[in-house]
């Protein structure tokens, strides 16, 4: 007895997930909406690049869309890592950051529109950074 509630609770664990898996990623519009706009549209965070400033945005459109994507996914000074949405998937943040610069100009893709290159550039980048922290972190260094 006691055998069988375990399998059905460890299969209802499990088709969880797997439906969580499956949901549908959701809009650079919508994660900006639910877990950005707090600090990248108010003035809540005065370091934030705002949502639409051109001003704001110029230097990270200049250097392409995989830094600003990787700088942010890995969290720099006071943006949070992630965003600081414990839910988000990195194609999620991809689409967010898409929206924010598109809002100031830049010309960057969803994930599922991105190419191959740029996707891998993002995926080197993230690793960079991390081994970074992870050397300055032992150092004392702040980042
Ligand atoms: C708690 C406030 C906060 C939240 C929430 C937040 N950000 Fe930020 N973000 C910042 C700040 C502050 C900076 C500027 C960091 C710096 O000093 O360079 C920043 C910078 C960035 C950058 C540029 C990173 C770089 O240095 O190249 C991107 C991209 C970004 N945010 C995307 C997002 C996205 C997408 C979300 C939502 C999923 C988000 N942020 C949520 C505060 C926030």
């Amino acid at each position: 007895m006691k055998k069988s509630l375990l399998t059905v609770s460890l299969l209802s664990i499990l088709t969880t997930s797997l439906l969580a898996g499956d949901k549908k990623e959701r809009s650079g519009a919508k994660v900006y909406a639910e877990s950005c706009a707090v600090c990248h549209s108010t003035k809540f965070l005065k370091e934030a690049p705002k949502f639409g400033s051109k001003d704001d945005w110029e230097e990270f459109i200049e250097e392409g869309q995989q830094f600003p994507v990787a700088h942010g996914w890995v969290g720099t000074r006071k943006m949070p890592r992630h965003g600081g949405d414990p839910k988000i998937t990195l194609n999620e943040f991809i689409n967010a950051t898409a929206y924010l610069g598109n809002s100031a100009g830049a010309d960057w893709k969803e994930a599922k529109d991105l190419d191959k290159e740029t996707y891998k550039e993002i995926l080197k980048e993230i690793q960079i950074r991390l081994q970074r922290n992870e050397l300055y972190d032992k150092i004392g260094k702040k980042y």
